[in-house]
């Protein structure tokens, strides 16, 4: 846990934030005194965390919806952004998900637009309608959600949704040189295997046992296992000097 009081009186946007990852990357913002714009996904789920309406109520969580797929779907949540704060410090880009397993033979043009449009644009989406509010923050940070696969290649019937993790990835590189001259940083944090919804969807608990034996520190990872990384590379008092980096997480599961 870090500072309690490290990110105070600064305005933090979450996507993806309604479980997962997201949820605690918000909730480890919360805890260490931002004001938070969770976009909580395509829904605000009925049953979420009570600590969000705590939050809500003290005005320091802003809850959203929005479905990044839909036609408009960014800019609804630029919009809400833009209602909520005069500008934003952190950013962090996570909304994403294989959405399944698509055979490169059977791949459907759908399946390859909603993939795409999830994972890769919507971040460029995310990341150009909120630079005029990054640009008024305080030492500014982009951190964005890649993962192992753009690196592995994913297992069979990911390759688009890898492919997508590896543009973030060489997008976000390019970003950070370019924005560099406005003091803003632009990094990544690449998950390994991940215990959340995502591979309740699309692994099976044989394929994730398989995966954990080739795990040097012996087990999958968490939210939690994750989350302090974000709040690492985008606090300036303990990452200032770091932008277009690739922060791996993943128990060693990647060593290269
Ligand atoms: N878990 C892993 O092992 C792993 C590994 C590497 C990278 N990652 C990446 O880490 C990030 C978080 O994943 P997670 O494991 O926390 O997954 P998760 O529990 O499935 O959460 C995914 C989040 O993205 C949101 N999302 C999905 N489709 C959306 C849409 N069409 N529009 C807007 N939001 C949408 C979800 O909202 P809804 O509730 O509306 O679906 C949810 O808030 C993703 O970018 C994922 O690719 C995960």
């Amino acid at each position: 846990m870090y500072h309690p009081a490290l990110f105070k009186g600064m305005n933090v946007v979450v996507t993806g934030g309604g479980r997962g990852i997201g949820l605690e990357v918000a909730r480890q913002f919360l805890d260490c005194g931002a004001r938070v714009l969770v976009h909580m996904g395509r829904t605000i789920a009925a049953d979420r965390p009570e600590f969000l309406d705590l939050a809500a109520a003290e005005g320091r969580a802003f809850l959203a919806a929005a479905d990044f797929v839909a036609d408009g779907g960014v800019e609804r949540l630029a919009d809400v952004a833009r209602s909520r704060f005069d500008s934003v410090d952190v950013l962090v880009n996570n909304a994403g998900t294989m959405v399944g397993r698509f055979p490169a033979a059977d791949l459907t043009d759908e399946q390859y637009r909603t993939v795409v449009q999830l994972n890769q644009t919507s971040v460029v989406e995310m990341t150009r309608t909120m630079l005029p509010l990054l640009r008024k923050g305080t030492r500014p940070a982009i951190v964005n959600t890649v993962s192992i696969s753009a690196r592995m290649g994913g297992s069979p019937g990911s390759s688009i949704y890898s492919a997508t993790k590896a543009f973030v990835a060489t997008y976000s590189k390019a970003l950070a040189r370019e924005l560099a001259p406005d003091g803003i940083r632009v990094n990544c944090v690449s998950p390994g295997t991940i215990t959340t919804d995502f591979h309740e969807r699309y692994s099976t608990p044989e394929k994730l046992e398989a995966t954990r034996k080739t795990i040097p520190l012996g087990r999958l990872g968490t939210a939690e296992d994750c989350a302090p990384a974000y709040l690492f590379l985008a606090s300036h008092a303990l990452s200032g000097y770091i932008t277009g980096q690739v922060l791996e997480v993943n128990g060693g599961q990647l060593i290269c």
